[in-house]
């Protein structure tokens, strides 16, 4: 389908010749422009999470002028627009608080000005789908434009990333190995440029995930941020985007179940973080599909994780994109993707992949020859049982084997600072077999459903050597992070999920093969703990965080908002 400039929903603001449409002519050349650089011309907002706040999109206020560049050049009028950035590191308590409110603000951006296409500029974790949940709601021809990942660290001469390097030398602080000096110059030393985590954290995993998806120019997700070849990107991107909005190409003719599978696959093969889960049931619930649980983990018995990235593997990002990058790993992933699935290219995703070669076969593996066999763990486990009816997941491919079937002493905390305090007692009673639980961390109950689930190594433990413990938590946990951590637990304690019955002492029943999670405790005995329970906890009164706690769905649902979620069908504003 082709559409006329007429037909364009910029053109009820600008070619009309009342007085309303006056006004949009009179202040757009308030703003310097000639009629003829904006008259009869598709408008592309360009949304621009740039922040000061945000050091991963620190270079996204330039990559927005080389969006225009591509946007003049095809013909189109660019407006850069911008939006909440929700950058991981400051925002606190936590930026999953904000994805909803990022999409809301993109969706009625997009909505209430004379936008006929858009180009996203974001990527650190959760700006990714939180604009493209609002893009995916308002339907207007949408690419996304990737930040990309920063350069690698180094440090003393070794090669060193963000977040997962990070929590390796805390550790190593606490046990003593590396100074406080030490600790002070890694400061200055790990993060090197603009851009998101060099890890496959969440950023890379998303981005990566969307790219797969047929939301970007394909492969567009590995190339660094501070690259040459990033701007060109960003270039084309705005130059694609015109062509976009006359083919009337929008992300419900992209995003179909088979982009899902796509996205899926990806997700598995990179050894993605946790946090996907929750981020793509809400992506697919605003296109009006259905993905859930049982689909990840059904995608992570069939596909090992190819990409040798931390936290699952040893490489970085940068070292990703020139083994040949997402097109790469893509390609040995064929018999597992639907290559009929279209992209915002207008072809299919077969085409888009189609000659891409791979330069480092340690770095993305073949499928005979996995980072982490399916034997010895995946991506995703999906666990169920009394402490999880409606699911909690597990990386078991980031995990220490030896804990995946497991059972051991409940040690129950029901806040994060209590948590902090006594787990660095040297002398608190607890053994490698300790079952560590952190509740309360959960969508309603933190609120927002912080990244606290990868629970701090008790001292008393690193002391003697030992990195991993088994962990539950109903937060989330940063992907960058590892180790034998139970998260999402669905529903979460603030809303009555059984997870608020446990004690410490009780016995956790872990069993990864059998999918199970469990708490011996008898029926009975978890009806008397129900019936004094204390009350729930309280909710906000004012702000967002009393619309938030009021309106999120549970982490197995995806997070969104109970009124944000299904396909709109909404008139366009009214113009008088
Ligand atoms: Fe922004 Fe990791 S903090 S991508
Ligand atoms: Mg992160």
């Amino acid at each position: 389908m082709t559409k006329a400039i007429s037909d364009l929903r910029s053109q009820r603001w600008f070619a009309s010749s009342d007085i309303r449409g006056f006004a949009h002519r009179q202040r757009t050349q308030q703003m310097g422009m000639r009629r003829e650089e904006f008259m009869g011309k598709p408008v592309i907002g360009i949304i621009n999470t740039w922040s000061e706040m945000s050091p991963c999109h620190a270079h996204l206020r330039d990559r927005a002028e080389a969006v225009k560049r591509g946007v003049w050049q095809a013909g189109g009028y660019p407006v850069e627009m911008p939006a909440l950035s929700v950058g991981e590191v400051m925002v606190k308590p936590t930026t999953m608080l904000y994805r909803n409110f990022l999409a809301m603000e993109a969706e009625e951006i997009l909505r209430s000005h004379p936008i006929d296409g858009c180009v996203l500029l974001g990527g650190c974790d959760k700006s990714t789908p939180g604009l493209l949940m609002g893009a995916i709601s308002m339907n207007l021809p949408t690419i996304f434009c990737p930040a990309g990942p920063m350069s690698s660290g180094k440090w003393r001469g070794v090669t060193t990333g963000a977040g997962t390097h990070t929590k390796t030398y805390f550790d190593q602080l606490r046990r003593g190995e590396i100074t406080e000096d030490d600790w002070v110059d890694l400061e200055s030393r790990m993060t090197r440029s603009a851009g998101t985590c060099n890890t496959m954290g969440t950023a890379s995993t998303m981005t990566s995930i969307v790219d797969a998806m047929g939301l970007t120019l394909t492969g567009a997700s590995s190339i660094p941020a501070v690259d040459s070849g990033h701007p060109r990107m960003a270039s084309l991107c705005g130059e694609r985007i015109v062509a976009m909005v006359l083919e009337d190409l929008k992300p419900s003719d992209v995003l179909s179940q088979e982009s899902f599978v796509n996205g899926l696959a990806v997700y598995m093969a990179l050894g993605g973080s946790t946090n996907a889960a929750i981020h793509l049931i809400a992506m697919a619930g605003r296109a009006g599909l259905t993905l859930r649980l049982e689909d990840m983990a059904a995608a992570a018995e069939k596909i090992p994780v190819l990409a040798n990235l931390f936290p699952s593997g040893t490489y970085l990002m940068e070292d990703f994109h020139f083994a040949g990058g997402l097109r790469a790993l893509m390609a040995k992933l064929t018999e597992h993707l639907a290559l009929d699935a279209r992209t915002v290219e207008n072809r299919t995703l077969g085409e888009a992949i189609s000659g891409a070669d791979c330069w480092n076969d340690d770095v993305i593996r073949d499928l005979d020859n996995p980072v982490v066999p399916l034997s010895q763990g995946r991506t995703l486990v999906l666990l169920k049982g009394n402490l999880a009816p409606n699911g909690a997941i597990l990386k078991s491919s980031a995990a220490n084997p030896k804990f995946l079937k497991h059972q051991g002493p409940a040690l129950v905390f029901d806040d994060p600072g209590t948590m902090m305090k006594e787990l660095d007692d040297p002398d608190l009673d607890v053994t490698e077999d300790t079952v560590l639980v952190l509740r309360n961390a959960g969508p309603v109950g933190a609120p927002g459903m912080p990244e606290w689930g990868n629970l701090p190594i008790p001292k008393a433990l690193l002391k003697k050597g030992v990195k991993d413990i088994v962990r539950i938590c109903d937060g989330r946990m940063s992907g960058t992070h590892y180790g034998t951590c139970i998260l999402h637990v669905s529903p979460e304690s603030a809303v009555g999920g059984p997870l608020a019955l446990l004690k410490t002492g009780d016995t956790v029943v872990l069993d990864v093969e059998a999918g199970r999670l469990d708490m011996q405790v008898a029926d009975d005995e978890l009806e008397r703990r129900r019936a004094k329970l204390s009350p729930p906890t309280p909710l906000y009164a004012t702000s967002f965080t009393a619309l938030y706690q009021r309106h999120v769905s549970q982490a197995h649902e995806g997070c969104d908002f109970d009124f944000l979620s299904g396909v709109r069908n909404l008139p366009e504003p009214a113009i008088y």
